[in-house]
């Protein structure tokens, strides 16, 4: 922290001294906090310009397309590490050394299996539910089964809950799909590695033995990496502000999947599908084009835009890179939505409208038509984020509790009545 000053001169009051704060990188900040006791607020609908906490987590250069969980540039990443070398970096600030990896991976492996019971929960839901809908619930509901070591000021409990979380998202997810299709729950593998237990549990059947294709289950553990974290945004705010209050880990996970649900946030890659596949041919590009300008059109171009980058989107240029690759692998020639997607993409880069408002392709571009081709359905897309993302909330939950922290509690400016009274009878 610094001796800098921000001097806030208002009309009629005296000069407020304001702190100012600089990270290791990035913007300085100004703390505002005592502004409450000078009768004044500061208002920022959206949260544009306002650093919500301290975190050593990961680090997002929006103007340079940077993106780096605890210094390691993500693309480094996506072609070099797993998923769970990513996850035990995320939560322990240091990557792991070849037997913590593998103590890790041996304490997950033990975790993917789900009380039993569970699977009566999953009975009570409409076999066409979302499967969002289902993860809202069932992860919520795991308090439920889970309720010992849940001491949040414990660092061993918080570990426990991280474990467990990371363990068993992708069999709830799993499970979804499975619900979702009329077909048996599978049992998790703990022969096989994480990416390849989750493929096995969605497409394996109890009547054969499951062939899990190591190309495809790469290619997941690389989605999983680039979903992993992201900062401060929407949903991994939600989950803050759920464990600011003391809830258990379960239920602020569960706010987090709620919360990344919406199109603009983790749903938009299930709506760059529904997009690319509404467009139908690269002949009716500009007609979307048109409309995702068009200011009296709600329509926006899914998986376009972004409020951190002003550059590419460093995820959407892995996914694309993955997306060939992925797609060569499975003899997938000129697969039309890819063709579709990278025409828009090109056209789009070239539009005064999308370059002066510097938007560009982000995580969720390409994401799907990878995991459409790994066989994935649309609905399931953003499970396939919220399992990954489940890393990034826990690992923002524990760094919270492991230190001071106050239960966050935003004011407002307030335009309604003033007070007035009752009109008597
Ligand atoms: C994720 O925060 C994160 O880190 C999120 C995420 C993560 O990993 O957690 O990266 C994951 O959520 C990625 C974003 C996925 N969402 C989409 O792809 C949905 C489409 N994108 C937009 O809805 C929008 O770009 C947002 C929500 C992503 C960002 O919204 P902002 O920052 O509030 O920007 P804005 O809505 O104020 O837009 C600024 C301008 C506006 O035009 P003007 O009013 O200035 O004329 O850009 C326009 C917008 O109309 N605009 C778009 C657009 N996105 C913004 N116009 C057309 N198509 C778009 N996609």
């Amino acid at each position: 922290m610094s001796d800098r000053k921000a001097i806030l001169h208002i009309e009629g009051m005296a000069p407020i001294e304001l702190p100012i704060y600089s990270g290791t990188t990035g913007p300085d900040v100004i703390d505002v906090r005592s502004l409450v006791s000078k009768g004044i607020f500061t208002y920022d609908p959206g949260f544009v310009s306002t650093a919500s906490c301290e975190s050593k987590i990961t680090y997002i250069d929006g103007d340079k397309g940077v993106l780096l969980h605890r210094g390691y540039p993500i693309e480094e990443l996506a072609n070099n590490s797993s998923y769970l070398e990513t996850c035990y970096l995320l939560i322990y600030g240091e990557l792991p050394t070849t037997e913590q990896l593998a103590d890790f991976e041996e304490q997950v492996s033990k975790k993917t299996m789900v009380h039993e019971q569970l699977v009566n929960l999953f009975r009570g839901f409409r076999r066409d539910a979302h499967p969002m809908a289902i993860m809202c619930g069932v992860v919520g509901a795991l308090s439920a089964f889970y309720h010992d070591r849940l001491d949040i000021s414990d660092e061993a409990h918080r570990e426990e809950s991280a474990l467990r979380l990371i363990g068993k998202m992708p069999t709830l997810a799993a499970m979804s799909y499975k619900y979702s299709i009329g077909q048996p729950f599978m049992y998790p593998r703990n022969d096989l590695n994480y990416s390849e237990n989750f493929l096995h549990m969605m497409f394996g059947n109890p009547c054969e033995e499951s062939k899990v294709d190591p190309v495809l289950a790469r290619a997941m553990d690389k989605i999983f990496m680039l979903h992993a974290d992201h900062e401060q945004n929407a949903s991994t705010s939600t989950v803050r502000l759920a464990g600011s209050s003391g809830a258990n880990p379960f239920a602020c996970i569960a706010s987090g999947i709620a919360a990344l649900w919406g199109p603009a946030h983790g749903g938009a890659n299930e709506a760059v599908l529904d997009m690319l596949e509404e467009i139908g041919d690269v002949s009716q590009i500009d007609t979307f084009i048109a409309k995702a300008k068009d200011k009296n059109d709600p329509f926006r171009l899914m998986g376009f835009g972004h409020r951190v980058y002003k550059n590419f989107d460093p995820r959407a240029k892995v996914m694309r890179q993955t997306c060939d690759e992925v797609l060569d692998l499975l003899g997938i020639e000129d697969d039309p939505l890819l063709q579709i997607a990278k025409r828009l993409e090109q056209i789009a880069l070239e539009d005064e409208y999308f370059i002066q408002r510097k938007l560009y392709p982000n995580v969720d571009f390409y994401s799907g038509i990878i995991l459409k081709a790994i066989g994935i359905p649309t609905s399931m897309f953003t499970v396939i984020f919220a399992m990954a993302r489940t890393v990034g909330w826990i690992a923002h939950w524990h760094e919270m509790h492991s230190g001071p922290y106050r239960i966050g509690r935003p004011r407002q400016l307030y335009t309604g009545e003033t007070a007035r009274e009752y009109p008597k009878k």
